[in-house]
Parts: structure tokens; C-alpha cells; sequence
């Protein structure tokens, strides 16, 4: 049987602690489908299409990653990509009482789909991708903390 896991998030900027996770999650998962969420209430700095170009530029080519987007809930595009794992990313103790609401809520929407966190390297326990996003807007430097790739496009982004 293949086991399919689907590591969903905003992305907006995929940074080094999202990577990171998609080599991580392969050792649990045969397929990793790293799946953006179209509809978050989010205001995005990047649009959906041009995080999806970024995320594949900085993963690479690995024939068992696939990328998708997905409008509505998690629990359906899980389903319907034949799932049966999600991945998150737990960095801090902040993190906790989000992503607990958010397992106890697609388990109890999807009985059977498990959501499986994974640490990111302990350099990057404190990257996220709004404090990216911020430190780039005010001109700091993340060059290390992202791909070159979208340390290029948030420089665009900003006219640096
Ligand atoms: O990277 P983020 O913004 O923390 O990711 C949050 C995301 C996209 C995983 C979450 O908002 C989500 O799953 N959105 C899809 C809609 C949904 O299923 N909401 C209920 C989650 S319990």
C-alpha cells in the first residue's frame, strides 16, 4: 500500500524550515504532496501560482514529491488525493495550541487521517514566513534563511 501524506500550508514564502520538513516527511510517506491552500484569510504577499513555482524551484526534483493547491477543506483534498497523513511543522511551544485545534478538528472531520509533527532543524526553530516577509520589506537580510530563489522574488517583491 502506498502511503500518501499531504503537507499543507500558506507557503507565502516557502522558506529553508518548509523544505527542511518535505526531505524530513519522505521518511515517513512513499508520496508527499505539499498542497497550498487557496483560500486562506490570509492577506498573501506572494499569489497562490507564484508560491507553487517557488516551492517547486527549492524542492527540487524528487519524483516523490508532487505539489498541488486546494480551495475548501483539508480533510476533502486529503480524501480525495487518497491520504492518509498529514504533515505539520511544530517549532515552539506557540505553535502548540494551533495545530492541536487544528489535528483534533481534521480527525474529527476525517476519522483515520493523522497528522504527524515534525521538529525543524534547530537553527530555523524561530523562521517563519511572515517574519521573512517582514525583515525583507524593511531590507533585512534572510538570503540564508530562504532559497536563493525566493530571496530573489522578495527582493523583486520589494524593489531591492
Ligand atoms: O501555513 P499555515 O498558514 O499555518 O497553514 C494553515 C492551513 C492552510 C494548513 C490551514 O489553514 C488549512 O488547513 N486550511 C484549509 C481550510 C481548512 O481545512 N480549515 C480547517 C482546518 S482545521
Amino acid at each position: 500500500m502506498t502511503r500518501i501524506a499531504v503537507y499543507p500550508g500558506s507557503f507565502d514564502p516557502p522558506t529553508r524550515g518548509h523544505t527542511d520538513l518535505v526531505t524530513r516527511s519522505l521518511a515517513l510517506a512513499d508520496r508527499v504532496i505539499v498542497a497550498i491552500a487557496r483560500n486562506s484569510t490570509k492577506q498573501p504577499l506572494f499569489t497562490v501560482e507564484e508560491r507553487l513555482e517557488m516551492l517547486r524551484a527549492v524542492v527540487g526534483e524528487e519524483p516523490r514529491v508532487s505539489f498541488a493547491t486546494f480551495e475548501g477543506l483539508l480533510v476533502d483534498f486529503a480524501r480525495d488525493a487518497g491520504a492518509t497523513l498529514i504533515i505539520r511543522g511544530l517549532r515552539a511551544v506557540s505553535d502548540f495550541e494551533y495545530e492541536f485545534q487544528m489535528a483534533m478538528m481534521n480527525r474529527h472531520l476525517l476519522p483515520g487521517l493523522e497528522t504527524v509533527f515534525l521538529v525543524p532543524p534547530e537553527d530555523a526553530t524561530y523562521l517563519s514566513s511572515s517574519l521573512v516577509r517582514e525583515v525583507a520589506r524593511y531590507g533585512g537580510d534572510v538570503s540564508t534563511l530562504v532559497h536563493p530563489v525566493v530571496d530573489a522574488a522578495l527582493r523583486r517583491r520589494f524593489h531591492r
